[in-house]
């Protein structure tokens, strides 16, 4: 898998893993990222069942694998949460937080542990002796319970399935090169899969005038500096919910 360090001030570290070339192509491609505070670490949205070994692998070379604190499902999708009992099985300690309205489905993915859920105003997210980190409401962008990450000490917004792109294999960089190319990529899942443009200038409203360096969704490249803004305003100005 692709490895890219994308923040480090020395407590706080955040580690992007993706586009595993082993990953068969029946399975959408997935962003992995780690959050690390001190010793310990959060892993928002660890995945389908089918990379954990991968993932797993990745992981280890950073942190040790006891150390992971919080597992994060920004909801209820198999590509983001189905690998729970795995995980679960490598560090049984681990605490798991989702929206409060999927705590009784998630754990269907093999696990009948308790998850704590997420209240629909959000919440912080305590990691190591820290307690920076925001859950934002992002409901109904895409599933009806569903919530993005801040991180103000990283200027990171880890936006899970928005922003997501489809990309091609030929488009291997990490990072958004080509704004207007990258649309070409995004536009179809954001009009099919987010159902609701009240819903999605909610979360536009909420996280705009937030101090953002880069916007990580769980799918395709990574937002960086004046692109994040680029998505915000292309975001706001498409019409989805177009299924009807
Ligand atoms: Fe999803
Ligand atoms: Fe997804």
């Amino acid at each position: 898998m692709k490895r890219e360090l994308l923040f480090d001030d020395g407590d706080r570290r955040w580690v992007y893993f993706g586009r595993d070339p082993e990953r068969p192509d029946t399975l959408i491609d997935t962003n992995e990222y780690l959050v690390i505070h001190g010793d310990k670490a959060m892993l928002p949205d660890p995945g389908g069942i089918e990379i954990f070994p991968q993932v797993a692998a990745e992981v280890s070379g950073e942190v040790a694998i006891e150390n992971i604190e919080v597992l994060f499902a920004s909801h209820q999708d198999p590509d983001i949460i189905s690998s729970l009992f795995l995980w679960i099985g490598v560090c049984p300690g681990v605490r798991v937080l989702a929206p409060w309205t999927w705590t009784l489905f998630i754990p269907h993915f093999g696990s009948a542990r308790p998850v704590t859920g997420i209240p629909d105003e959000g919440m912080t997210i305590e990691l190591g002796k820290s307690s920076d980190i925001r859950a934002i409401p992002a409901h109904y962008v895409h599933a009806s319970g569903m919530f993005t990450l801040y991180d103000p000490r990283a200027k990171i917004l880890f936006s899970a399935d928005i922003g997501a792109a489809l990309l091609p294999e030929t488009e291997t960089d990490v990072f958004v090169k080509d704004f207007d190319r990258h649309v070409g990529y995004m536009e179809a899942f954001h009009r099919r899969w987010m159902p609701s443009n009240r819903a999605k200038n909610a979360w536009i409203d909420r996280v705009k005038d937030l101090d953002i360096e880069m916007m990580c969704p769980q799918h395709g490249s990574i937002f960086k500096g004046k692109d994040v803004e680029r998505f915000l305003g292309w975001f706001q100005d498409l019409e989805v919910g177009n299924a009807v």
